[in-house]
């Protein structure tokens, strides 16, 4: 794409940390008092992501478990964060998978922003976070160093304005942009097969702008986007930049990871997806049959 076809997209947001220190409360926390008001009350999510507004502007936020989303997916080529929120419980500090989630994220090169969760409680101690990040490399702006640091109660919901002006500042140094007006490419967050739908796949939309009706190639599958639903349950035609989105009419079921990508040839798009498909055939022919021949030699 050339520079005058860019525009600004929104965040794609992960958040990560050791397990109970607040990542479903916090991402329930946010959705639920960031909906529009004409939508809040019985808002259900009905995918793994979902989209808010804030000053005017989008983010969005992946609910597919932090470190899947970087270990599956990355190892499958997939770079969908663009900023990783790490949790971190003021009265438990620094745990073995709050390391984990910073070595993920440096290793995905994706900027990170701390917030101290469960900063209610009375054991709360937010100046040891800070210290045990230090030894991880991640030194508070307090202390002279560039890490952003928040402290919220996702229960209560406090720090919440706080955590997502930081995230459009993040945002907005990262200067994030795609060209909606090209044909849509990104990444699967999530796929499964349903009973009366078929194969169903949550895709981000990364680049350019996804319709119904497009020829799409998504990993070893393909086909033409049947139906699209968002993440409030409601049907939609198109999306853009940073949207996820749930599709239909895909001739088998994606995998986490995998790309996708829009052709506007249609017969292109069948092409492309049945050799995938027939080499991805062979492909799990060769392995049943080897896992049949390690059956017989055990
Ligand atoms: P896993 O997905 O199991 O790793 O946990 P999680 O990180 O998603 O934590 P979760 O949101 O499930 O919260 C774990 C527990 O901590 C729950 O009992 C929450 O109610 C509680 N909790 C979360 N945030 C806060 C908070 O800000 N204050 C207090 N007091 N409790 C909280
Ligand atoms: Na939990
Ligand atoms: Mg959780």
């Amino acid at each position: 794409d050339e520079e005058k076809d860019l525009q600004v997209r929104p965040p794609v947001v992960t958040i990560m940390g050791h397990v109970d220190h607040g990542k479903t409360t916090l991402l329930d926390s946010i959705r639920n008092t960031k909906v529009t008001a004409g939508e809040a009350g019985g808002i259900t999510q009905h995918i793994g992501a979902y989209q808010i507004e804030y000053n005017g502007k989008k983010i969005s936020f992946l609910d597919t478990p932090g470190h899947a989303a970087f270990t599956t997916m990355r190892a499958r080529g997939a770079q969908v964060t663009d900023i990783t929120i790490l949790v971190v419980a003021a009265d438990d500090g620094v745990m073995p998978q709050t390391v984990e989630a910073i070595n993920h994220a440096k290793a995905a090169e994706v900027p990170i922003i701390v917030a101290v969760n469960k900063m209610d409680k009375e054991a709360a101690n937010p100046d040891r976070v800070m210290q045990e990040l230090t030894e991880h490399g991640l030194v508070s702006e307090a202390w002279g160093g560039d890490t952003i640091f928040v402290n919220v109660s996702a229960l209560k919901g406090e720090g919440i304005d706080d955590l997502l002006e930081m995230i459009q500042l993040v945002s907005e140094v990262e200067e994030l942009k795609a060209n909606p007006n090209r044909s849509a490419a990104g990444s699967v967050i999530e796929a499964q097969l349903d009973k009366g739908r078929g194969p169903v796949a949550t895709l981000l939309v990364q680049n350019g702008t996804l319709n119904v009706g497009d020829s799409i190639v998504v990993g070893h599958t393909f086909g033409r986007v049947r139906a699209m639903v968002n993440d409030l349950g409601r049907r939609v035609k198109t999306a853009g930049p940073s949207t996820p989105v749930e599709i239909t009419g895909l001739n088998d079921v994606p995998q986490a990871g995998d790309q996708f990508m829009v052709f506007t040839d249609e017969k292109k798009a069948r092409q492309v997806g049945e050799a995938r498909f027939n080499k991805h055939q062979e492909a799990m022919r060769k392995e049943s049959s080897k896992l049949n021949l390690d059956d017989l030699f055990s």
